[in-house]
């Protein structure tokens, strides 16, 4: 402890007045501001005038804490919300630690400042979130809730502070734009977004079957030099996005957006691929045959995204292959088929991995 001069007020305009003193460049940040009682110790330098401060207040010497040198983001947003009258020591100790951070917009997780008590403090202070946010160095806060259980894996983040969901993500030297609070946003599968770059794919032509907001798309055509790629999207909240990062990318002229369900766009692709990505959780086995048949007559790649039981992945790896093999005889295609790589992406859940095989066809003809 250090002895300081500081200026106390009651703890209810705590806050509003840390702004002040903050605008004036008078709050000393070296020191930690510290509630005694009711009333908030704000360190600070000499040159405060009478009339700056409209509320009752007075200055003494008093102890407190050196600030920790560089305050991390989590103990920035406890110092600001410890300011604030009404929160007691159970709901500080329920402040989240953990959120997602997409452009300015702050994610929580879907219980967080849901504890009982936490909702008189936000109905308290109208500015909660505002102030949260100016802690974190952010300009909105949302909270996310669970990804629906959809077809289109739409996101349901509700917005707490702040007017739009739409953000845009710089990732590996390209940017995605999407409405956060309309479409989910992967971040998990970012080692299998630069595995695409790496591929042998140059001058391919490509379909990318779920292709959301272009995850694998714009890696595809950025990085990996792809010739086109055809992105198969049923969500027009998706669809969106892709259109507004090819552009951005500066790819437009090389990606074609097939609006609907792949079941049908699939097939009106027929024999045009080199490649077929196919990125659906928990399963996109309804798409293997028309990506088999979308495939060039000489053969291509799939990439086969599933989550698959760890103990199961060998059999799983094998039956595909065999699964695989049978849609192409089905389809009058007297190919081959070998698999060259697995991708263990991530844990999807305990015991559960979302995989990704690299299924190739080529002709027997042409391979003999
Ligand atoms: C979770 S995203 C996957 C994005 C990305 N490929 C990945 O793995 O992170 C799946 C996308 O597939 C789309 N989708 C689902 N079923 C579809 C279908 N039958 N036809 C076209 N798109 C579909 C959803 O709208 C969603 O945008």
């Amino acid at each position: 402890m250090v002895t300081k001069l500081c200026l106390l007020v009651p703890l209810t305009s705590g806050e509003a007045v840390r702004q002040i003193l903050l605008d004036q460049e008078l709050l000393d940040r070296a020191f930690t501001p510290r509630r005694i009682k009711g009333e908030l110790a704000l360190p600070v330098h000499e040159g405060l005038l009478p009339n700056m401060i409209d509320v009752q207040h007075r200055l003494e010497l008093m102890e407190v804490e050196p600030a920790p040198p560089a305050m991390d983001p989590h103990s920035r947003m406890y110092n600001a919300i410890a300011s604030l009258s009404g929160v007691n020591e159970a709901l500080l100790q329920s402040i989240p630690k953990k959120w997602e951070r997409l452009d300015d917009l702050i994610l929580f997780p879907k219980d967080a400042f849901q504890q009982l008590g936490w909702e008189s403090i936000v109905h308290q202070h109208q500015d909660f979130f505002s102030i949260v946010a100016q802690a974190l160095s952010a300009k909105r806060i949302g909270r996310q809730h669970p990804i629906a259980n959809d077809q289109m894996r739409s996101s349901q983040v509700e917005l707490l502070y702040g007017k739009s969901g739409w953000v845009e993500v710089k990732d590996n030297g390209l940017v995605y734009g999407f409405d956060a609070t309309k479409v989910m946003y992967s971040s998990g599968n970012v080692t299998e977004r630069h595995r695409m770059t790496t591929l042998q794919a140059e001058g391919d032509i490509v379909i990318d079957a779920y292709a959301g907001i272009g995850y694998y798309t714009m890696q595809l055509l950025v990085h990996a030099k792809v010739d086109h790629v055809h992105a198969c999207e049923i969500n027009p909240n998706s669809i969106h996005a892709l259109e507004w990062s090819a552009k951005k990318n500066h790819v437009q002229s090389r990606l074609t957006v097939h609006p609907g369900d792949n079941q049908v766009t699939l097939r009106e692709l027929k024999g045009t691929a080199d490649r077929v990505l196919l990125g659906y959780l928990p399963s996109s086995e309804a798409s293997w045959e028309p990506a088999i048949q979308s495939l060039k007559e000489t053969g291509g790649t799939l990439h086969i995204h599933m989550n698959v039981e760890e103990e199961r992945i060998d059999a799983w790896c094998e039956e595909t292959m065999h699964k695989c093999l049978q849609f192409a005889n089905n389809a009058d295609r007297q190919w081959e088929v070998v698999s060259h790589h697995l991708e263990k992406v991530k844990w999807y859940a305990p015991r559960i991995r979302h995989v990704v095989l690299d299924v190739s066809f080529s002709s027997i003809n042409s391979a003999s």
